[in-house]
């Protein structure tokens, strides 16, 4: 029997990259994926893979009160919420206008908030329950032509870690998860392409080897992972040697002569 069998699980952004490899290992692990986004068409695909495909835009409030009232007619409970539905933005800081960050905050932030707050009281209600926060490797570290990604995603970090303290003791369990570049629609869909390219020389992750890391972190009670060699020796050198890194960083970045 698989270790997940019968469990409830509930996956925001379910409709491509991480959230369709993870929707995909959960279902192959026996649980039984309730897989929310926004497009049809890919919803309709991810209907054929999962127990139930619904439409949800996490920054609706009635669509996150619909997902919630779903889940718990058709369950009576969720055991596992993947808080991955997530956008980019990828401009310097003075193209980002007030307005695009806060819509950016309003996915990547407000929007996991809205759908652990309409999820995680009936965990706690139980005793048991793991809430995996889909965050990046953008939420430890700042990069250049980020600034507005990597303050929501250091915001979904230090509400999680908030968060984790909150629910000591109540049976629920916070994951962080903090990937590196993946191989997925991402960076395409927020209008910087080139970037993929880029990243792609570094050897992005497969959105499956960070299924695996998901489903694995709750298997071993893990509360954050940092994937990636790479990434892990980033995050040391940046709260070790910070001035270090900076100096690194822009030598690399300084135009050839
Ligand atoms: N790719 C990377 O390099 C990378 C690295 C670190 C962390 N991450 C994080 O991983 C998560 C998944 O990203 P991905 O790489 O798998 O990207 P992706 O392939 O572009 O998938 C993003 C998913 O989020 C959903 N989404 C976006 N806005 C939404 C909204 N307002 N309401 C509901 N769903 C929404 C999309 O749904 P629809 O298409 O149906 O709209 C889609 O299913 C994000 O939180 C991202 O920040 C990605």
């Amino acid at each position: 029997m698989s270790d997940f069998h019968d469990q409830v699980v509930v996956i925001t952004g379910a409709t491509s990259g991480i959230g369709r490899a993870t929707a995909r290992a959960f279902t192959a692990a026996g649980a039984r994926v309730l897989g929310a986004g926004r497009h049809q068409g890919r919803l309709a695909e991810l209907a054929r893979e999962v127990d139930l495909a619904l439409t949800v835009d996490v920054t609706e409030p009635r669509d996150v009160e619909l997902l919630r009232t779903v889940a718990m007619d058709r369950y009576g409970r969720v055991d596992v919420l993947v808080n991955n539905a997530g956008a980019g933005l990828f401009e310097r800081w003075d193209a980002t206008s007030p307005d695009q960050l806060r819509a950016l905050l309003e996915v990547n932030l407000v929007g996991a908030q809205r759908v652990a707050q309409a999820l995680v009281p009936g965990m706690v209600e139980r005793g048991s329950g793991h809430l995996v926060q889909v965050a990046s490797i953008a939420g430890k570290r700042g990069f250049e032509r980020q600034t507005a990604y990597c303050a929501t995603k250091h915001a979904l970090i230090g509400w999680s870690e908030a968060l984790r303290q909150e629910l000591h003791g109540s049976g629920v369990k916070v994951h962080v998860i903090c990937p590196p570049a993946v191989d997925t629609p991402f960076f395409a869909t927020a209008g910087w392409p080139e970037i993929a390219t880029q990243h792609r020389r570094w050897r992005p992750m497969s959105a499956e080897a960070v299924a695996a890391a998901i489903l694995d972190a709750i298997r071993k009670d893990q509360r954050e992972v940092i994937l990636s060699p790479r990434a892990k020796a980033l995050h040391l050198a940046s709260r070790l040697t910070p001035q270090a890194l900076d100096r690194a960083r822009e030598r690399w970045a300084k135009p050839k002569s």
